[in-house]
């Protein structure tokens, strides 16, 4: 069987996917590929794995992104893609296409906090517990079958600096965790739902 090709979708610091990165070879995958939006520091992380880089900055007219990423995203034939701080909505086209080969983590608990602020958003609800969740992407915001999810806590003196570092420590264990088991069939998906094997 032929080493699974992961491709990384990444508007930020990237360490989550260097987190994957710095796995690859020990759990049997290979990420091909990282496609940002912009010139954003998980490039450099991606130079240093040697990863491949594409840069698919937003354009004025949004269909024109949209198509972009779905050729970018065809032409490395990916057996998974991960969004691991992709800051774009991915198109519906592409989000069908690539349907239970697309999966997200988010720093709440989904339901809790979707969209781009989760964790500033928990911070200001007062909750005492947050967490991540990785779920598989479908057209809505943060809403997919969710995969897994782990609890961190909220405290006194958090700020949401040092709440997001303490939820990505989490998130960094469960991505990797999740990627093996999807590309082990461990995990699969079926009509909208997480079949655990
Ligand atoms: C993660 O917390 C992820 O859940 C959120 O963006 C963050 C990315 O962190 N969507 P990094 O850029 O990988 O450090």
């Amino acid at each position: 069987m032929s080493t699974p090709r992961i491709v990384l979708l990444a508007s930020g610091t990237g360490s989550l996917f260097e987190a994957l990165a710095n796995e690859q070879e020990a759990k049997g995958f290979k990420i091909v590929a990282l496609i940002t939006d912009a010139h954003v520091p998980a490039l450099e992380i991606a130079q240093r794995f040697e990863i491949p880089t594409f840069i698919v900055p937003m354009t004025p007219e949004r269909s024109v992104w949209d198509e972009s990423m779905l050729m970018t995203l065809r032409s490395l034939h990916p057996d998974l893609v991960v969004s691991a701080g992709f800051m774009r909505i991915l198109d519906p086209k592409i989000v069908d296409e690539f349907e239970g080969k697309l999966i997200n983590t988010h720093p709440a608990l989904s339901p809790e906090f979707p969209g781009a602020h989760a964790v500033r958003d928990a911070l200001a609800a007062g909750v005492t517990v947050t967490g991540t969740t990785v779920h598989f992407v479908d057209a809505g915001v943060d809403t997919g079958a969710i995969i897994d999810q782990v609890s961190v806590e909220i405290l006194p003196d958090d700020t949401q600096a040092s709440l997001h570092e303490r939820i990505k420590v989490q998130e960094r264990i469960l991505l990797v965790e999740t990627v093996e088991k999807i590309i082990s069939n461990k995990i699969k998906y079926e009509n909208g739902s997480v079949i655990t094997q």
